[in-house]
C-alpha cells in the first residue's frame, strides 16, 4: 500500500526522478553530466541513448549541440521536452520513443558526432550491448565519439563482494525512487572495442562504481 502510494506520488511529479538519480549516484550524476557536456562543441550532433528526463541533453544543447534522445519511456520523453522548453532549447531536441535496440531503424549511417549514454545501459544483457554498439559504430560520423557513464563491475573478489552487499541494501530505495534497477555492466570496454572503436580515456568516480568511458570510432 505504502509502496503503491509512493509510486503514484513519483509519477505525478517527474522532477523527483532526477532527485532519485542524485541520491542513487551519491550526487555524482551532475558532475558526470558536466564532464560530458564540457567535451561538446557547437553544432555537434548527438544521440543520447536512454536520455531519460533530458538533463544531459539540455546541458549539451546549451553548448550549441543538436540532440536526439531515444528512450522507451513516454513519461521520460515528455519530461525531457518540458526541460528543453524551460531552457528555450526545444528546437534543438528531437525525441524518439523506442528501444535502444532499434536505433538503426531511425537514422542514416554516419549521422552523429557523439553517441552518449548515462546510467541507461545497465538494463541490457551483454548480447544486447554487443548488438547496440555495432549499430552505434555505423551511426557515428568519421572520428565520431562514444561517451558512456555507468556502473561497471569492480575487478577483484573482495571488492566485488563488498560492492554486491552495498548494492543489495540500495536496491529497495533505487526501485522505489527511479522505478528501475540497473546492474553494473561487465566487460563494456571489450564490447565497445569489438564494435570498432578504441577506448581513449576512462574516468573512475570515487565511492561509486561509476566510470566514464570515452571511445573513438576507428575509421
Ligand atoms: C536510470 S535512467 C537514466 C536517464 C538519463 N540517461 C540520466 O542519466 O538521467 C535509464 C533510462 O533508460 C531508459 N531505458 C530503459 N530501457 C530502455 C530501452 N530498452 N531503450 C531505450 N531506453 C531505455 C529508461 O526509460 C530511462 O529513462
Amino acid at each position: 500500500m505504502l509502496l503503491y502510494a509512493w509510486m503514484l506520488f513519483v509519477e505525478t511529479a517527474p522532477e523527483r526522478y532526477d532527485l532519485g538519480m542524485k541520491i542513487m549516484t551519491l550526487g555524482r550524476i551532475d558532475r558526470i553530466k558536466k564532464i560530458i557536456a564540457d567535451r561538446i562543441k557547437p553544432g555537434d550532433k548527438i544521440l543520447d541513448i536512454g536520455c531519460g528526463t533530458g538533463t544531459l541533453a539540455v546541458r549539451c544543447m546549451k553548448k550549441g549541440a543538436y540532440v536526439t534522445g531515444i528512450d522507451s519511456s513516454e513519461f521520460m520523453l515528455e519530461q525531457a521536452m518540458k526541460n528543453a522548453k524551460a531552457s528555450g532549447l526545444e528546437e534543438k531536441l528531437t525525441v524518439i520513443k523506442d528501444s535502444a535496440t532499434q536505433i538503426d531503424k531511425h537514422f542514416e549511417n554516419e549521422t552523429f558526432n557523439y553517441v552518449i549514454a548515462t546510467c541507461s545501459l545497465g538494463e541490457f544483457p551483454k548480447s544486447y550491448l554487443e548488438y547496440i554498439f555495432k549499430r552505434v559504430n555505423k551511426l557515428l560520423k568519421k572520428n565520431g565519439k562514444i561517451i558512456i557513464a555507468d556502473e561497471m563491475q569492480p575487478e577483484g573478489k573482495w571488492r566485488r563482494l563488498f560492492y554486491n552487499i552495498i548494492m543489495g541494501i540500495l536496491w529497495i530505495p533505487q526501485f522505489l525512487i527511479v522505478r528501475r534497477v540497473a546492474y553494473p555492466i561487465k566487460g563494456l570496454p571489450e564490447i565497445i572495442e569489438n564494435s570498432g572503436a578504441t577506448i581513449t580515456e576512462r574516468i573512475k568516480l570515487s565511492l561509486t562504481k561509476i566510470q566514464i568511458l570515452f571511445a573513438e570510432k576507428v575509421n
